[in-house]
């Protein structure tokens, strides 16, 4: 058992991808947010899925279909539960980030942003943020909403000046 209660090298194991071998070097992975890297216990369950269950969510009216739904379904639950939200009904799935950042800009920011008011980001957003919360928002949709960018060096300092009641 390692620091603070967690088995790091239990964890560790239960990717087997982790016993690959990059450049001759024991594979250290970072890249985590364009791709993670799936435990045994989710490539169990694909393999379960499309092995037994695979067909249309919510879309068919055949035995995988309800298969497949009720599945869906109780892995929201289990996400739910996990992330300590309200009830299911808050768990989107979506298939990445891109694709939330768009439902957030679409879906909030079409009901509450208003013309003259602030997005603020810090210069470490990915560039699929800055699409999103520029491009995207500025060119098609509110052509007064501007977007601010503060270094991170700066941040602490500079969020209070930057912030107003329109960030
Ligand atoms: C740091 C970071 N944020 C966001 C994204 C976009 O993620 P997605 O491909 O899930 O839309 C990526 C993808 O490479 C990323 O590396």
């Amino acid at each position: 058992m390692a620091s603070g209660g967690v088995d790091w090298k239990a964890i560790r194991e239960d990717f087997l991808i982790l016993r690959e071998r990059a450049h001759g070097h024991p594979l250290i992975y970072f890249d985590s947010a364009a791709t993670s890297q799936k435990p045994q216990a989710v490539l169990d369950a694909l393999r379960n899925y499309y092995e037994h269950n695979n067909a249309n969510v919510h879309r068919g009216l055949h035995e995988l279909s309800s298969r497949a739904t009720e599945a869906y379904e109780t892995s929201r639950q289990h996400v739910a539960k996990y992330i300590g939200a309200a009830t299911a009904d808050e768990i989107i799935f979506t298939r990445g980030t891109t694709e939330g950042i768009n439902l957030v800009a679409q879906a909030w920011g079409g009901k509450f942003l208003r013309a003259g008011d602030v997005i603020l980001l810090t210069e470490m957003e990915h560039h699929r943020t800055w699409c999103h919360g520029n491009c995207w928002l500025r060119a098609r949709a509110y052509g007064y909403v501007s977007c601010r960018c503060a270094t991170m060096a700066r941040w602490p300092s500079r969020s209070s000046r930057l912030c107003s009641r329109r960030t």
